[in-house]
Protein backbone atom coordinates (compact mmCIF):
# COMPACT_ATOMS: atom_id res chain seq x y z
CA UNK A 1 0.00 0.00 0.00
CA UNK A 2 2.34 1.98 0.84
CA UNK A 3 4.28 1.84 -2.16
CA UNK A 4 1.61 2.56 -4.26
CA UNK A 5 1.33 6.34 -3.15
CA UNK A 6 4.74 7.01 -5.08
CA UNK A 7 2.95 6.05 -8.59
CA UNK A 8 1.83 9.06 -10.67
CA UNK A 9 -2.33 9.52 -11.42
CA UNK A 10 -2.41 8.51 -15.00
CA UNK A 11 -4.93 10.73 -17.58
CA UNK A 12 -6.08 9.88 -21.03
CA UNK A 13 -7.97 11.80 -23.23
CA UNK A 14 -8.96 12.06 -26.98
CA UNK A 15 -6.83 15.27 -27.01
CA UNK A 16 -6.40 18.47 -25.06
CA UNK A 17 -9.74 18.66 -23.86
CA UNK A 18 -8.67 16.13 -20.94
CA UNK A 19 -6.21 18.61 -20.01
CA UNK A 20 -9.19 20.58 -17.98
CA UNK A 21 -9.51 17.54 -15.79
CA UNK A 22 -5.87 17.54 -15.07
CA UNK A 23 -6.24 21.52 -14.35
CA UNK A 24 -8.89 20.34 -11.87
CA UNK A 25 -6.61 17.54 -10.14
CA UNK A 26 -3.81 19.47 -10.02
CA UNK A 27 -5.15 22.35 -8.18
CA UNK A 28 -7.02 19.89 -5.75
CA UNK A 29 -4.05 17.13 -5.41
CA UNK A 30 -1.14 19.44 -5.54
CA UNK A 31 1.60 17.21 -4.22
CA UNK A 32 -0.23 14.08 -6.93
CA UNK A 33 2.52 13.38 -9.90
CA UNK A 34 0.66 12.85 -12.77
CA UNK A 35 1.14 11.40 -16.16
CA UNK A 36 -1.36 12.87 -19.18
CA UNK A 37 -1.44 10.74 -22.56
CA UNK A 38 -3.72 12.90 -25.42
CA UNK A 39 -4.32 10.46 -28.26
CA UNK A 40 -4.26 13.35 -30.80
CA UNK A 41 -3.61 10.82 -33.69
CA UNK A 42 -6.89 9.59 -33.19
CA UNK A 43 -9.39 12.18 -31.87
CA UNK A 44 -12.15 12.92 -32.48
CA UNK A 45 -13.64 10.05 -30.21
CA UNK A 46 -16.53 12.07 -29.93
CA UNK A 47 -17.87 11.09 -33.44
CA UNK A 48 -16.90 7.15 -33.81
CA UNK A 49 -18.62 4.45 -32.43
CA UNK A 50 -18.55 2.57 -29.29
CA UNK A 51 -16.35 -0.26 -30.45
CA UNK A 52 -13.94 1.92 -31.88
CA UNK A 53 -13.57 4.32 -28.68
CA UNK A 54 -13.06 1.24 -26.54
CA UNK A 55 -10.31 0.18 -28.72
CA UNK A 56 -8.18 3.13 -28.33
CA UNK A 57 -9.36 3.51 -24.67
CA UNK A 58 -7.63 0.09 -23.97
CA UNK A 59 -4.49 0.69 -25.69
CA UNK A 60 -4.32 4.42 -23.86
CA UNK A 61 -4.69 2.70 -20.63
CA UNK A 62 -2.08 -0.25 -20.95
CA UNK A 63 0.43 2.70 -22.24
CA UNK A 64 0.00 4.65 -18.99
CA UNK A 65 -0.02 0.96 -16.91
CA UNK A 66 3.08 -0.07 -18.32
CA UNK A 67 4.43 3.15 -16.84
CA UNK A 68 3.63 2.35 -13.10
CA UNK A 69 0.14 4.55 -12.45
CA UNK A 70 -1.21 3.68 -9.32
CA UNK A 71 -4.93 5.13 -10.44
CA UNK A 72 -6.47 5.65 -14.18
CA UNK A 73 -8.73 8.89 -15.13
CA UNK A 74 -10.59 8.38 -18.04
CA UNK A 75 -10.99 11.97 -18.56
CA UNK A 76 -12.83 12.07 -22.12
CA UNK A 77 -16.19 11.79 -21.70
CA UNK A 78 -17.07 10.09 -24.35
CA UNK A 79 -14.32 6.90 -23.81
CA UNK A 80 -15.61 7.18 -20.10
CA UNK A 81 -19.15 6.50 -21.72
CA UNK A 82 -18.22 3.83 -23.64
CA UNK A 83 -15.47 1.96 -22.36
CA UNK A 84 -15.79 2.19 -18.83
CA UNK A 85 -16.80 -1.01 -17.68
CA UNK A 86 -14.07 -2.74 -20.56
CA UNK A 87 -11.67 -1.12 -18.65
CA UNK A 88 -12.28 -1.44 -15.16
CA UNK A 89 -12.10 -5.29 -16.28
CA UNK A 90 -8.89 -4.85 -17.60
CA UNK A 91 -6.87 -3.37 -15.36
CA UNK A 92 -5.55 -4.05 -11.93
CA UNK A 93 -5.55 -0.34 -11.10
CA UNK A 94 -9.09 1.45 -9.92
CA UNK A 95 -10.20 3.13 -12.63
CA UNK A 96 -11.93 6.73 -12.50
CA UNK A 97 -14.38 8.29 -15.62
CA UNK A 98 -16.42 11.40 -15.13
CA UNK A 99 -19.60 10.17 -15.91
CA UNK A 100 -20.74 8.91 -12.40
CA UNK A 101 -18.83 12.15 -10.89
CA UNK A 102 -20.80 14.64 -12.74
CA UNK A 103 -24.46 12.63 -12.26
CA UNK A 104 -23.69 12.74 -8.46
CA UNK A 105 -23.01 16.45 -8.63
CA UNK A 106 -26.02 17.19 -10.76
CA UNK A 107 -27.93 15.55 -8.33
CA UNK A 108 -26.60 17.08 -5.63
CA UNK A 109 -27.45 21.10 -7.23
CA UNK A 110 -30.68 20.39 -9.46
CA UNK A 111 -33.48 22.01 -6.83
CA UNK A 112 -36.52 20.96 -9.06
CA UNK A 113 -35.55 17.67 -10.38
CA UNK A 114 -34.92 18.27 -13.80
CA UNK A 115 -31.42 17.64 -15.68
CA UNK A 116 -30.05 18.83 -18.16
CA UNK A 117 -26.74 16.77 -20.24
CA UNK A 118 -24.68 18.26 -22.71
CA UNK A 119 -21.91 16.03 -25.01
CA UNK A 120 -20.76 14.94 -28.04
CA UNK A 121 -23.03 12.85 -30.03
CA UNK A 122 -21.30 9.43 -28.90
CA UNK A 123 -21.79 10.51 -25.52
CA UNK A 124 -25.39 11.65 -25.60
CA UNK A 125 -26.30 8.49 -28.10
CA UNK A 126 -24.75 5.99 -25.50
CA UNK A 127 -27.62 7.12 -22.61
CA UNK A 128 -24.53 7.06 -19.94
CA UNK A 129 -25.45 10.07 -18.40
CA UNK A 130 -28.81 9.34 -18.50
CA UNK A 131 -28.71 6.01 -16.48
CA UNK A 132 -25.90 7.22 -14.12
CA UNK A 133 -28.64 10.36 -13.13
CA UNK A 134 -31.40 7.54 -12.99
CA UNK A 135 -29.75 5.08 -10.83
CA UNK A 136 -27.80 7.46 -8.37
CA UNK A 137 -31.55 9.56 -8.13
CA UNK A 138 -33.13 6.07 -7.23
CA UNK A 139 -36.96 6.33 -6.40
CA UNK A 140 -37.19 10.22 -5.94
CA UNK A 141 -36.30 10.54 -10.23
CA UNK A 142 -35.12 12.58 -11.98
CA UNK A 143 -36.25 14.03 -15.36
CA UNK A 144 -33.27 14.24 -17.79
CA UNK A 145 -32.95 16.07 -20.84
CA UNK A 146 -29.99 15.24 -23.10
CA UNK A 147 -28.73 17.02 -26.47
CA UNK A 148 -25.35 16.60 -28.43
CA UNK A 149 -23.40 19.80 -29.65
CA UNK A 150 -20.57 18.79 -31.24
CA UNK A 151 -19.79 22.37 -32.90
CA UNK A 152 -19.05 23.56 -29.26
CA UNK A 153 -15.23 21.17 -29.41
CA UNK A 154 -13.77 22.75 -32.50
CA UNK A 155 -15.28 26.42 -30.90
CA UNK A 156 -13.36 25.82 -28.01
CA UNK A 157 -10.37 24.39 -29.62
CA UNK A 158 -9.90 27.72 -32.04
CA UNK A 159 -10.35 29.84 -29.01
CA UNK A 160 -13.96 31.26 -30.08
CA UNK A 161 -15.10 31.40 -26.47
CA UNK A 162 -16.84 35.07 -26.59
CA UNK A 163 -18.82 37.27 -29.48
CA UNK A 164 -21.15 36.35 -31.88
CA UNK A 165 -20.46 33.14 -33.45
CA UNK A 166 -20.35 30.91 -30.22
CA UNK A 167 -23.00 33.00 -28.86
CA UNK A 168 -25.22 32.03 -31.96
CA UNK A 169 -24.33 27.91 -31.99
CA UNK A 170 -25.28 27.95 -28.04
CA UNK A 171 -28.76 29.63 -29.12
CA UNK A 172 -29.31 26.80 -31.36
CA UNK A 173 -28.39 24.36 -29.55
CA UNK A 174 -29.58 25.72 -25.76
CA UNK A 175 -31.81 28.86 -26.20
CA UNK A 176 -34.84 26.52 -25.49
CA UNK A 177 -33.18 24.18 -22.49
CA UNK A 178 -34.72 26.67 -19.58
CA UNK A 179 -38.26 26.21 -20.62
CA UNK A 180 -37.73 22.72 -19.86
CA UNK A 181 -37.78 22.87 -16.60
CA UNK A 182 -33.94 22.47 -16.76
CA UNK A 183 -32.27 23.82 -13.32
CA UNK A 184 -28.89 21.75 -13.56
CA UNK A 185 -27.16 21.21 -16.78
CA UNK A 186 -23.77 19.13 -16.86
CA UNK A 187 -20.87 20.00 -18.87
CA UNK A 188 -20.44 16.67 -19.97
CA UNK A 189 -17.56 17.16 -22.45
CA UNK A 190 -14.21 17.88 -21.60
CA UNK A 191 -14.13 21.23 -24.18
CA UNK A 192 -17.48 22.76 -22.39
CA UNK A 193 -15.49 24.57 -19.54
CA UNK A 194 -13.99 26.56 -21.49
CA UNK A 195 -17.73 27.87 -23.16
CA UNK A 196 -18.80 28.21 -19.99
CA UNK A 197 -19.27 31.80 -19.73
CA UNK A 198 -21.01 31.99 -22.93
CA UNK A 199 -23.36 28.50 -22.44
CA UNK A 200 -24.61 30.28 -18.89
CA UNK A 201 -25.45 33.67 -20.57
CA UNK A 202 -27.85 31.31 -23.49
CA UNK A 203 -29.07 29.20 -20.53
CA UNK A 204 -30.08 31.62 -17.67
CA UNK A 205 -29.45 32.73 -14.72
CA UNK A 206 -32.00 29.83 -13.20
CA UNK A 207 -29.78 26.97 -14.83
CA UNK A 208 -26.56 25.92 -12.74
CA UNK A 209 -24.14 24.90 -14.65
CA UNK A 210 -21.86 21.43 -13.50
CA UNK A 211 -18.10 20.69 -14.40
CA UNK A 212 -17.59 17.44 -14.16
CA UNK A 213 -13.77 17.93 -14.21
CA UNK A 214 -13.99 19.20 -10.79
CA UNK A 215 -16.46 16.94 -9.53
CA UNK A 216 -14.21 13.92 -10.85
CA UNK A 217 -10.76 15.62 -8.69
CA UNK A 218 -12.91 15.37 -5.65
CA UNK A 219 -14.03 11.40 -6.97
CA UNK A 220 -10.14 10.73 -6.96
CA UNK A 221 -9.38 12.74 -3.61
CA UNK A 222 -11.84 10.10 -2.30
CA UNK A 223 -10.45 7.02 -3.43
CA UNK A 224 -7.12 7.35 -3.15
CA UNK A 225 -7.78 8.77 0.50
CA UNK A 226 -9.90 6.07 1.14
CA UNK A 227 -7.25 3.53 -0.09
CA UNK A 228 -4.56 5.73 1.99
CA UNK A 229 -2.64 6.01 -1.37
CA UNK A 230 -2.33 10.29 -1.03
CA UNK A 231 0.99 11.03 -2.13
CA UNK A 232 2.21 13.11 1.35
CA UNK A 233 2.49 16.79 1.78
CA UNK A 234 5.14 17.90 0.46
CA UNK A 235 6.18 15.75 -1.81
CA UNK A 236 7.81 17.77 -5.30
CA UNK A 237 4.89 16.06 -7.82
CA UNK A 238 6.31 15.41 -11.31
CA UNK A 239 4.24 16.25 -14.81
CA UNK A 240 4.58 14.64 -17.95
CA UNK A 241 2.72 15.00 -21.24
CA UNK A 242 2.76 12.15 -24.47
CA UNK A 243 0.81 12.03 -27.40
CA UNK A 244 0.28 10.26 -30.36
CA UNK A 245 0.86 12.75 -33.53
CA UNK A 246 3.25 15.59 -33.25
CA UNK A 247 3.36 17.85 -30.14
CA UNK A 248 3.49 21.65 -31.48
CA UNK A 249 -0.44 21.83 -31.51
CA UNK A 250 -1.30 20.25 -28.27
CA UNK A 251 1.44 22.51 -26.69
CA UNK A 252 -0.12 25.67 -27.73
CA UNK A 253 -3.97 25.11 -27.53
CA UNK A 254 -3.38 22.73 -24.67
CA UNK A 255 -2.04 26.02 -22.85
CA UNK A 256 -5.27 27.68 -22.41
CA UNK A 257 -7.34 23.98 -21.88
CA UNK A 258 -4.56 23.58 -18.71
CA UNK A 259 -3.92 27.06 -17.72
CA UNK A 260 -0.57 27.29 -17.58
CA UNK A 261 2.30 26.08 -20.19
CA UNK A 262 3.21 22.59 -21.08
CA UNK A 263 6.84 22.33 -21.15
CA UNK A 264 7.11 19.04 -23.20
CA UNK A 265 5.14 16.77 -24.55
CA UNK A 266 6.50 13.69 -26.03
CA UNK A 267 5.54 11.64 -29.42
CA UNK A 268 4.54 8.51 -28.98
CA UNK A 269 3.75 5.82 -30.98
CA UNK A 270 0.56 3.56 -30.36
CA UNK A 271 -0.33 2.17 -33.83
CA UNK A 272 -1.55 -0.98 -33.63
N1 LIG B 1 -12.81 14.54 -25.15
C1 LIG B 1 -14.08 14.39 -25.83
C2 LIG B 1 -15.18 14.26 -24.79
O1 LIG B 1 -15.09 14.72 -23.67
C3 LIG B 1 -14.34 15.56 -26.78
C4 LIG B 1 -13.44 15.58 -28.00
C5 LIG B 1 -13.60 14.39 -28.90
O2 LIG B 1 -14.66 14.24 -29.53
O3 LIG B 1 -12.68 13.57 -28.93
O4 LIG B 1 -16.19 13.67 -25.07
Amino acid sequence: MRQESHGPIGVFDSGVGGLTVLKALMERLPHESTLYLGDTARVPYGTKSGEVVTRYALKNASFLLERGIKLLVVACNTASAVALPALSAALRVPVVGVIAPGARAALRRTRGGGVGVIGTPGTIRSGAYQRELEVAAGSGGVRVKTRACPLFVPLAEEGWLAGEVPRLVAREYLEDFSRTGVDTLVLGCTHYPLLKEIIAEVVGPRVSLVDSAEATAEAVEELLSARGVLAPEGREPTHAWFVTDVPERFMEVGARFLGRPIPTAEQVDLSF
